[in-house]
């Protein structure tokens, strides 16, 4: 241990950093590092750095257009109607009339943003501090988070889990959305409260949910949204970076560390991301 000076972790087990008294740096090789802030013990004045990469960022902006178009293009609608061999041409919908709200504008949620709205949907986004995107709806702080879900037909979470954001997909928030609208959580299974999208989805204040990620994972096998026809459930896997993709970064980081330069991509501890 006494060797160590560069950490590549993600869900570490609680007290082991202060193992390493030479400890330099910690690089996560997750966006989320709230794994790692969790532990009491994290060596006060050790960066922490976390995974900031294109192939990371497209792939997560890939699963969110898939979610958000399957909905906006009524997929499910015409997945049941093929299941009782039914034929009926649904009104086509007006990509302008579905504005998406994004909670959370930073390296995830600002490619989304800015990749749906070529599309012509018209896109609220949500963050911590005020931003100025062109093209993009911006609001920022507690205070602004109603006003901007009081349009969002489909809500997007691409929040870092923090004390502040955790559960903050529940009933109000829901309820600050026009009636059936479309849930997409990509963030932390934490940031949702579970009981409180039954509910939606069971009043029709929300009319489905795409979740990738859960407070349990895997998700236990007696869970109900497994079987909820509402839901749709994918793994953890919205997006992944590959070995290909990640060891530059991750080398760029370990270099840096051990020549003194300044590190990109530094979490701030005390804001949790
Ligand atoms: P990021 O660049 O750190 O961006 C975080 C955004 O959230 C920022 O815009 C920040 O606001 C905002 N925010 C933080 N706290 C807030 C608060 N209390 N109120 C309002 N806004 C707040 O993070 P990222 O790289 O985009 O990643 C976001 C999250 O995605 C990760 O933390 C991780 O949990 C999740 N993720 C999931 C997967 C998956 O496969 N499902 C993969 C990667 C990441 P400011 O801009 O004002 O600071
Ligand atoms: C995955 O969830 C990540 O945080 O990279």
């Amino acid at each position: 241990p006494e060797k160590i000076e560069a950490i590549l972790t993600w869900k570490p087990p609680l007290g082991i950093m202060e193992k390493f008294p030479h400890l330099k740096g910690i690089i996560s090789f997750g966006a989320g590092v709230e794994e790692i802030l969790r532990d009491p013990q994290l060596p006060q004045n050790v960066p922490i750095v976390r995974i900031v990469e294109p192939c990371l960022t497209s792939r997560m902006t890939e699963y969110i257009l898939l979610a958000v178009l399957r909905f906006h293009r009524q997929a499910f609608q015409y997945q049941t109607f093929q299941k009782a061999r039914h034929w009926e041409p649904l009104p086509l919908p007006e990509t302008s009339s579905c504005t998406i709200g994004i909670l959370g504008l930073g390296v995830l949620g600002a490619d989304a943003a800015m990749k749906l709205k070529t599309l012509g949907f018209p896109i609220r986004g949500w963050s911590r501090t005020p931003k100025n995107i062109d093209g993009i709806e911006c609001f920022y702080g507690p205070d602004q988070l109603k006003l901007c879900l009081s349009k969002c037909r489909v809500l997007v979470c691409l929040l870092p889990l923090t004390p502040e954001t955790e559960g903050i997909l529940n009933r109000e928030t829901f309820s600050a959305m026009p009636k059936g609208g479309y849930l997409i959580n990509v963030a932390r299974g934490q940031h949702l409260v579970e009981t409180d999208l039954l509910e939606a989805l069971d009043s029709g204040q929300l009319s489905g949910a795409c979740l990738d990620v859960f407070s349990r994972e895997p998700l236990p096998e007696s869970h109900p949204f497994w079987s909820h026809p509402q839901i749709t459930i994918t793994p953890h896997v919205a997006t992944q970076t590959d070995n290909e993709y990640w060891t530059e970064p991750i080398v760029d980081a370990i270099r840096c560390l051990r020549d003194g330069l300044p590190l990109k991509n530094v979490v701030n501890c005390e804001q949790g991301y």
